[in-house]
């Protein structure tokens, strides 16, 4: 979430703004504090896993080590670091475990370089996270975007079922070999797919899967997903940056995936980070974890009567900690209900055009049930209407492939035409509203009519997100 509050007109410089803002106190008193329902999912540290909270409770700094021979590093056979590494594994059932310090992303693009060599083709839902298509250039791959089902009243993307994966890999097949396979599950929203009936296709089709569960909890695995990797921060009390990477069975080479690591990590991993990675997995897998994690889901399950009891739209999903309010049937698009909200602080997590996603985190603010629904109501009746018209589905094909590759047309010269202009023409960059990260265009794909008077459409709905302009390859 990448949201800031403005600086008071007329203020002198700080000299120390960030450190300032992070320090500051509410000045109010407790019960008016804003109703922060945002990642990271510990909330303000309420729920760090606890032996994480003991650590950051030591001497401000003690904690920040090097790689010494005790410790160790990411990538070494002994030390604490691949003694945590190794419990992690276990405790998760996986085969073996890397923590990132540069968070889903990096450990996302790690998993991606170790699976498909230069020029290969890897298959990639249309609801994928930046950083893979990021992940894509570093190692110059080809990536085949395959489209999904799509939710016309919520305008949001549904994970694919097994016939849908089925087209999907056949067409993509048709064109040429793939080196992997990409899922994510769950969604930001919290959608999940029913891995165990994909996982076997993709296996069928002699492939890999990794599957990002950065908002979830390692479930892909017990599904048979050879690589997963999970966030610690968006699904765990772990600070931001901090994740894992976890993997098993015969589809992968862990000395390829240790290369990537090479890569891309810093020769100097944060050991907070590492032990936020170690404490957050540990503590999810732990009785007291799912004492907590219980506790949470009541609180949950409370609010959502309420909800229910005010005849607030909540889209149905698969995690019980994410609220995802239906705004388009309430006739709000969501990013003018999370403007509103925020002014009368309500801070939630994911604002778009159909829908607002609410994180009620590990140990989810104090009042949040009564709080919320209170919110919503009020919301409702100053700015609720007739429902929004649905949303049309992206002109999209099944499986699609960028004309130009992918970094020849990122790093091509490149000019701004306006989205009315953009018909015929190569894109440059990614058009990509964030949050969620999830690129509505990507470069080197070739824009046509029907596309280009899609985005203009998105782009009235994604105010402040989407320009009106979309950088092409100049020819
Ligand atoms: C589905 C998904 N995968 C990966 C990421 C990247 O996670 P991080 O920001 O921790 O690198 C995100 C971030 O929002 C995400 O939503």
């Amino acid at each position: 979430m990448l949201r800031s509050l403005a600086p008071a007109p007329g203020r002198a410089p700080d000299p120390l703004p960030l450190g300032r803002a992070l320090r500051a106190r509410w000045p109010g008193p407790p019960w008016s504090r804003p109703l922060e329902l945002h990642l990271p999912a510990h909330g303000r540290g309420r729920g760090l896993a606890p032996d994480l909270a003991a650590l950051l409770r030591q001497p401000p700094g003690s904690w920040d080590l090097p790689e010494l021979p005790a410790i160790g590093g990411l990538l070494e056979p002994v030390g604490a670091v691949a003694d945590a590494q190794r419990a992690c594994a276990e405790l998760l059932g996986a085969e073996r475990c890397w923590f990132g310090v540069n968070g889903a992303s990096g450990l996302l693009q790690a998993a991606l370089l170790a699976l498909a060599p230069p020029g290969s083709r890897v298959l990639l839902p249309r609801n994928l996270h930046r950083s893979l298509l990021h992940g894509c250039v570093l190692g110059q791959l080809r990536p085949v975007l395959f489209n999904l089902p799509f939710d016309p009243a919520s305008g949001l993307w549904r994970p694919p079922d097994a016939p849908w994966l089925e087209r999907v890999l056949a067409a993509a097949l048709a064109q040429g070999p793939l080196a992997a396979v990409v899922l994510v599950s769950p969604t930001y929203q919290g959608f999940s797919a029913d891995l165990v009936a994909l996982t076997p296709l993709v296996h069928a089709a002699g492939l890999p899967l990794l599957v990002d569960q950065a908002h979830g909890g390692g479930e892909a695995l017990a599904a048979g997903a050879d690589l997963v990797v999970l966030s610690c921060q968006k699904a765990g009390g772990g600070l931001a940056q901090s994740a894992a990477l976890l993997a098993q069975g015969p589809r992968h080479e862990p000395a390829a995936i240790a290369r990537s690591l090479l890569w891309l990590q810093t020769s100097s991993p944060s050991a907070l980070l590492l032990a936020s990675a170690e404490a957050a997995l540990r503590h999810a897998g732990s009785p007291a974890g799912r004492v907590r994690r219980r506790r949470a889901e009541a609180v949950a399950a409370r609010l959502k009567r309420r909800c229910a009891g005010l005849g607030l739209p909540l889209l149905r999903n698969h995690d019980p900690l994410r609220l995802v309010l239906h705004t388009a049937a309430l006739g709000i698009n969501g990013l003018q209900a999370d403007r509103w909200l925020l002014e009368r602080g309500v801070i939630a997590e994911l604002p778009e055009p159909g829908a607002l996603t609410f994180c009620l985190g590990e140990v989810p603010p104090p009042g949040v049930a009564r709080r919320l629904p209170r919110a919503l109501a009020a919301l409702v009746r100053q700015q609720g209407g007739d429902p929004l018209a649905p949303f049309s589905p992206p002109p999209l094909p099944l499986v699609a492939e960028p004309e130009l590759a992918l970094d020849r047309a990122w790093r091509a010269p490149a000019l701004a035409v306006s989205l009315a202009e953009a018909a015929g023409h190569l894109a440059a960059e990614p058009l990509c509203p964030y949050p969620p990260g999830i690129p509505l265009l990507v470069p080197g794909e070739r824009i046509d009519a029907a596309r280009a008077a899609w985005l203009a459409a998105e782009a009235l709905r994604w105010p402040g997100q989407i320009a009106d302009t979309v950088k092409v390859v100049a020819s």
